[in-house]
Order: C-alpha cells, then sequence, then structure tokens
C-alpha cells in the first residue's frame, strides 16, 4: 500500500499551496530580493527628484548658453536698432522669434518700459519686475505652470541704454525633466524588478531541487510510486513533518532515527514494506486453552513467555497462529477446519489447532523437547535424556506441523514465524513444501557452547533442520555465537563472520540477536488498582502483618527458575539478620508445569518441603515468612502481586530472556520496588539497574534482598525510572519489528535475484 496512492482532498491541497508560499517567503533568497526591492524604491524616491533638478540645470545652463550666443550675434544690430529706431529692429526682433527654440524677445529702456517686443512676448515678464543689473542677468518668470527664462543683456548706445530680452520657454526644460525622472524611475523600477525575478527564480530553483530530492526520498522510502508522478498526486504538499513521520521504519532504523514502537507502528510496517504478506505461527503452546472444568468451558491464558510475547504480536499483524490444541475443550471450540478466531472477547487472528495423541505427546513434548533438549539448553545440571522413541514423536510431529504451514498457507510465500525447541527440524521441513517462504525461527531458550551441544545424538539433524530457515533468531549474541560455533564444529557449512551467516547446501541463513519483550503497556494493566490497593488486598488475601515488607517471584514451577534457590536466600536473611524476622515475607506464586516429568514433580515436592522448613525455622503465630501459591495465576493476579511488592526476585539458573523481570518493571508507574535479577537471565544483559545476583549464591543473594529491603526510596526510582525507559523503548513490537524488518530486507534482495535469473 503506498501512502501517495490517494488523491489528496481540496481542503488539504488548499493547505499546501499555503505552505508552499509560507516557505517561498520564509526563504533567506527572498528576504534579499525583497531588500534589493525595497532599496529600489527608496532610490526611486530619492534619485528621482535629484534627477529632475540635474535636467533642470543643465537646461537652464543650455539656456543661457544659447540666449548669449543669440545677444551676441544681434547686439550689433540690435544697438543700431535702437540708436535709431526703425521698423528694420521689429523685423529683425520678429525674424529672429521663429527660431521655434525662441519663445520671444523685447528691449526694456532705461526707464524700465517694454519698447520693443515680439508677437508671443508674454504679459508676465514686465521690465519693472525684473532685475536689471549692468551684467548679463538671468531670471526665471512664473505664469501658472508655465515658466519662462529671461536673460537680461545690458545694451548702450550712446546716452542710450536699455536691455535686450531674449526669451525661452521652459516648458521643453519641464518635459526633458520629466523625461529624465521617467527613464530614470522607470530604469530603478527594472532593476528592482529585475533583482525581484532574479531572487525569486533562484529561489525557486533551490526549492526544485529541494522537492526533487525530497520526491526522491518519498520514492525511496515507498510512500510514492514515482518521482515524476503529477504534482497533485504526490505527497510533496503535505507538510515536512507528516512526511517524516511516514518515512519507511527501515530507513529511521538505518539512520538511528528513536522510532515508538507500537501495535500500529508494526502493524503499518506490515502494510508499507510487506504488502500483502501472509504471517503465520508456529508454537507448541497455543495462546488460548479452552478446558472443561465443572461441566464449564473455561478460558485459559497459559504461562509461557512465548505467548505473552508473540500473542501482541499476532494481534497487531493478524494472520494465523498455529499451535497444539492441549485444553480438553479445545475440540469444542473450533470450527470445521480446526480454527477459530481469538482473542475471543475481539478478534484480530486466527488459531488453529493441531491435535496430538497421547504417544506423540510423550514423546515429542515431554520426551525429546522437555526431557532431551530442555535440560540441554539450560545449564541447570539436570541430565538430559534421549530416547530414539521420542525423537522418532518429534521428527513425525514436526511433519505434521510442516503439512498444517502447508495447508494453512493461502500464498506461495508467506512469512512464517518458527518457534521454539519444539520444532527444531521444522525450517527445513517447511522450505521442502514451500520454497519460497521466508522462515523465521526464534530459539527462546539458550543455545549452550558446542560442547554442552555436542553430547545430543541428533545434533547434525536438528541444526540441519534448523538451517532450512531464513534467519534463526536468539536473545543474545552469545547464544548467537554458541549457534555459529556449533554449525562450524558439526556441519559442512561456510560460515561468514561479517554477515553472521550460515551457508549450507547453497542456502544462507542469518543468525541474529533479537531481544524479546513485553508489549508496553501491558494490557493486564489495564484494569489494575494503584499499586497501594494492590497491597492492601494481597495483605488481606495472605492474612500479613500491615507493615510487611513485601518479596515476590512468579514463575511456571520449572527447575531453571531457581526457585529453591531464592527460598534459601531468604532463609539464609533471616538467619543472619533475624531484624527482619516478623517482617519479611515472600510470596511464591508457582504455575504447575509438566508435571508429568519426574524432574517437575521432584521440584514441586523439595519446594514444598523445603518452605515448610524455613516457615518453621523463622515463623511465629501470625507470621509466615514464606507462602508457596502453587496454581495458574492469571494475568491481572500476577500483575496485582507486583503492584504489592517491595522487590520481585527472579533467580533463573539459566534463562534465555525472562519476561516477568520486564513485567515487573512495566507494572510500576509508581517507580517503586526492586528488581532482583539473576546474572544468567538474559534479561540482566539489559535491566543493569536491577540487584544482579549468582542464585548459586545463597548468601550473596541473602545480601542482596538485605539491600533491596534498605534501598531508599529515590534510588529506587531512580533504577526503576531507567528500566521503565528501556523496556518502554524496547518492547515486544520493536521485537517483532526487527525480525520482519529483516525479512522484508531479504525478500526484495531475492525478488531481485529472481529477476536478474527471469532475464
Ligand atoms: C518456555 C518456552 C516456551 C513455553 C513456555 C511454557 O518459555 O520457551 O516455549 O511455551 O516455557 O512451557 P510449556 O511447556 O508449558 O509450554
Amino acid at each position: 500500500m503506498s501512502v501517495a496512492a490517494g488523491r489528496s482532498p481540496p481542503r488539504t491541497r488548499a493547505r499546501a499551496r499555503r505552505v508552499r508560499v509560507t516557505r517561498l517567503l520564509r526563504h533567506p533568497l527572498t528576504r534579499y530580493g525583497a531588500l534589493a526591492v525595497f532599496a529600489a524604491i527608496v532610490m526611486i524616491v530619492a534619485l528621482a527628484p535629484l534627477a529632475s533638478l540635474l535636467v533642470d540645470g543643465w537646461s537652464r545652463q543650455d539656456v543661457e548658453l544659447r540666449a548669449r550666443l543669440v545677444f551676441r550675434s544681434i547686439r550689433e544690430q540690435v544697438s543700431q536698432g535702437i540708436a535709431a529706431p526703425s521698423a528694420e529692429l521689429d523685423r529683425l526682433l520678429d525674424r529672429l522669434a521663429e527660431d521655434e527654440r525662441l519663445l520671444a524677445l523685447g528691449f526694456c529702456n532705461e526707464a524700465g518700459q517694454l519698447e520693443y517686443a515680439t508677437a508671443q512676448f508674454p504679459k508676465s515678464v514686465a521690465c519693472d519686475r525684473l532685475e536689471r543689473a549692468r551684467a548679463d542677468t538671468f531670471d526665471i518668470v512664473r505664469d501658472g505652470n508655465r515658466r519662462t527664462h529671461v536673460s537680461l543683456f545690458p545694451v548702450t548706445i550712446g546716452a542710450r541704454s536699455g536691455h535686450l530680452l531674449v526669451l525661452h520657454d521652459l516648458a521643453y526644460s519641464d518635459a526633458r525633466a520629466y523625461h529624465a525622472r521617467l527613464y530614470s524611475t522607470l530604469s530603478l523600477i527594472g532593476i528592482a524588478v529585475g533583482l525581484g525575478l532574479l531572487s525569486t527564480a533562484i529561489v525557486l530553483a533551490m526549492m526544485r531541487g529541494w522537492t526533487r530530492s525530497l520526491r526522491t526520498a518519498i520514492v525511496r522510502a515507498g510512500l510514492a510510486d514515482s518521482i515524476d508522478m503529477a504534482p497533485s498526486e504526490f505527497p510533496v504538499s503535505r507538510d515536512i513533518h507528516t512526511l517524516l513521520k511516514e518515512l519507511r521504519l527501515e530507513r529511521k532504523l538505518a539512520e538511528g532515527i528513536h522510532i515508538d514502537w507500537s501495535p500500529n507502528t508494526l502493524h503499518r510496517l506490515l502494510l508499507d514494506e510487506l504488502p500483502e504478506t501472509e504471517v503465520l505461527v508456529v508454537s507448541n503452546r497455543e495462546p488460548y486453552i479452552h478446558n472443561r472444568e465443572n461441566g464449564v468451558v473455561t478460558l485459559q491464558i497459559p504461562a509461557s513467555g512465548l505467548v505473552a510475547a508473540v500473542e501482541p504480536v499476532m494481534r497487531a499483524c493478524g494472520g494465523t497462529w498455529i499451535a497444539h490444541g492441549s485444553g480438553t475443550a479445545d475440540r469444542e471450540t473450533v470450527d470445521k477446519n480446526d480454527r477459530l478466531a481469538v482473542p475471543p472477547a475481539d478478534p484480530t487472528y486466527s488459531l488453529r489447532r493441531v491435535w496430538l495423541t497421547d504417544e506423540e505427546q510423550e514423546g515429542y513434548y515431554y520426551g525429546l523437547a522437555n526431557e532431551g533438549l530442555w535440560p540441554l539448553c539450560h545449564v541447570a545440571f539436570v541430565r538430559p535424556t534421549f530416547r530414539e522413541s521420542d525423537w522418532e514423536q518429534y521428527k513425525a510431529v514436526n511433519e505434521r506441523f510442516a503439512d498444517a504451514v502447508a495447508e494453512e498457507a493461502v500464498t506461495d510465500d508467506p512469512i512464517v514465524l518458527v518457534q521454539d525447541y519444539h520444532f527444531a527440524l521444522l525450517p527445513r521441513l517447511i522450505r521442502e513444501r514451500l520454497p519460497r517462504a521466508t522462515i523465521i525461527t526464534f530459539w527462546h531458550i539458550p543455545w549452550p557452547n558446542s560442547e554442552t551441544f555436542s553430547i545430543f545424538p541428533w545434533r547434525d539433524e536438528i541444526m540441519d533442520g534448523l538451517l532450512g530457515s531464513t534467519i534463526i533468531g536468539f536473545h543474545t549474541h552469545l547464544h548467537c555465537n554458541n549457534f555459529i560455533e556449533a554449525t562450524d564444529r558439526f556441519m559442512e557449512s561456510r560460515i561468514d563472520r561479517e554477515r553472521d551467516s550460515v551457508t549450507l547446501g547453497g542456502h544462507e541463513t542469518l543468525i541474529r540477536a533479537y531481544p524479546i519483550s513485553i508489549e508496553w503497556p501491558p494490557s493486564a494493566l489495564a484494569e489494575q488498582d494503584p499499586p497501594q490497593q494492590c497491597r492492601n488486598s494481597v495483605i488481606q488475601r495472605f492474612g500479613l502483618p500491615a507493615d510487611a515488607r513485601i518479596a515476590v517471584g512468579v514463575e511456571r514451577f520449572d527447575y531453571t527458575k531457581g526457585i529453591l534457590d531464592r527460598i534459601r536466600a531468604v532463609d539464609d536473611l533471616l538467619s543472619q539478620q533475624p531484624e527482619w524476622r516478623g517482617k519479611l515475607v515472600f510470596i511464591q506464586a508457582a504455575a504447575p508445569t509438566r508435571s508429568k516429568l519426574g524432574a517437575y514433580t521432584a521440584l514441586q515436592d523439595e519446594a514444598v518441603g523445603l518452605v515448610g522448613e524455613v516457615n518453621a525455622r523463622h515463623g511465629t503465630d501470625g507470621y509466615q515468612p514464606i507462602h508457596l501459591v502453587i496454581r495458574h495465576h492469571d494475568p491481572r493476579e500476577v500483575f496485582e502481586l507486583f503492584r504489592a511488592a517491595d522487590m520481585c526476585i527472579i533467580s533463573s539458573l539459566h534463562d534465555g530472556m525472562n519476561l516477568v523481570a520486564k513485567e515487573f518493571v512495566a507494572s510500576r508507574e509508581d517507580e517503586r520496588g526492586v528488581l532482583i535479577l539473576s546474572s544468567f537471565a538474559g534479561a540482566s544483559r539489559e535491566l543493569h539497574e536491577a540487584l544482579i545476583v549468582n542464585p548459586y549464591d545463597t548468601r550473596g543473594m541473602a545480601l542482596a534482598i538485605g539491600q533491596a529491603l534498605r534501598m531508599p526510596e529515590n534510588e529506587q526510582r531512580d533504577r526503576m525510572h531507567l528500566m521503565r525507559d528501556f523496556v518502554r523503548q524496547r518492547n515486544v513490537y520493536r521485537w517483532a519489528g526487527q525480525m520482519l524488518l529483516d525479512a522484508a530486507r531479504l525478500r526484495r534482495r531475492d525478488s531481485i535475484l529472481r529477476s536478474v535469473e527471469d532475464e
């Protein structure tokens, strides 16, 4: 979908015009142009009268010169004519006055009377009003708008004397001055207009260049189809801020521009970067489980970091999620194609359930996945069990899910997001069925070092299966390196350490770290009471002293989580610092999980026993230091516990990421509470402001709990503030967004390669 595809409405176009004009007016060169025009106007105002004055001066000099010439040439004849008055003088003067440049000639006698005058001699010129000196004098006589230049030349003949008057009409001088004014004004206006046009042209040229580069950027950003589109079709008329907002996420990322990741951002990413692309997710655990309890169908959201992360992504993206239908009422709630629209309250995507037989579950899920790969990948010192029969089931179930993917795929090149260690063979199997699919496999648990991994009997098979992926994602670089090291040791592959990729059989797989996260804000926060109220209700529910200091732990009852270790640390603290007895209460919410497996039941039994011992050691009537609550807690209950707590203890012996750490941080908008976090959880690579502990070091962890209990509020706030900022920005939409952007880039590269091959 291209944002530029639709024509903008008239109001938008008018606004765009205004924006263009404003931009033009604000351009520095426009300001210089306006300055030049202003200077030209000042010059016109100042120079026009000066031009008139100059022209007038020149005209007068000219007239006076000519009058002198006239006088010199006729002085003799005039003298004679005056000495012996005759009609000859009249005629002479009349003849001279025929010169078109002369207005009239006249003679004033010594008595100040006009004795001779040619026909045009104006009445306004009177001898007695002229200054008649001994030398040549010049005067200007006005008669209304008419100006007459009068030159007086003294003439003396014998006893008689007088003045010869040579009159010029200054109308021609006025005309000349007018023309001079006009031409100078016109030429200054011309210069001003020229300067204005020149600067406008430069501004427009520059703006065009700018616009063109902007258009190119927009086309590159995918917001328009062609740089040559008609202006009305092109979004350049939008305000630059709108455009910047809409620049492709990929570019924003590449240029390090901060992006607020949200469901919307992810949705737009799909529309812009992966238009019309089908998204399929495959995981063992389904996001919604229907169970029948006491004859009633109930809905359960499983305790699974994978589900907590991927579900909000699917809500934002839509598509199909293929998973094992494990609930007792799951079959009752699907349609004839084993699908149902979810989330049940407000469906946005489709859940396709795959049914597994008990044998399949035993071998594939409990056996190979959870007794084999799970302990193999987690350094928790639980020996993995590898059974040939489990491996057979694992292979068969991976095939069944590959078939389900092929059935669900509507296109031949979907994006398939394969989740976790249950499906190590699936990428290769999907590749065989859909060679053009973009397969992103995310391994939610740690990847062990190659020495540890080497004990896995089918290591080559699962490496080969995984390398059918387009991209394999891990939480941390350490896990990426471990995987690359394993391929180096066990596979005939080519490793490109620059690109962090492995090529096997001509197919390249990128190995990338995408640290997983949670939705922000978490939807479970929506209906939460303020922290103080949560605290009150937790105090009431557990019957705690009003001033109790509450520590919480929330997870599946899994031996990788270090639940026993934290109970031992609480025990140690209460022994070492007895002042906390009666005050510190540790609430452990533990969801039963994989309970069919011996390692899990043994853990549960051991934990119950240990809690009993500690409570007996430190408890009193009315004070029970440890509350172990073994049941499934829904997200709302979990968030209430987080908000009630003074601290949250996460002491995983080994963990891919651990999203509980991020959920605890997200739950505390009051910026209170301390996070105690195992250095063996991937989250410790990101949440540096937590109190980082080694769960194997009981005393060290006890001291950390003591430190948390004494931590001043401002220190809690500072630490929590930084962690919240981090999780807010690096939320799960960013996690999914980065994988999808990488997928989009690879798909574009592939389509170029295909078109080159086709030519
Ligand atoms: C871990 C795994 C997930 C799994 C979750 C719950 O987080 O990485 O794949 O869903 O544990 O375990 P379960 O066996 O109950 O699905």
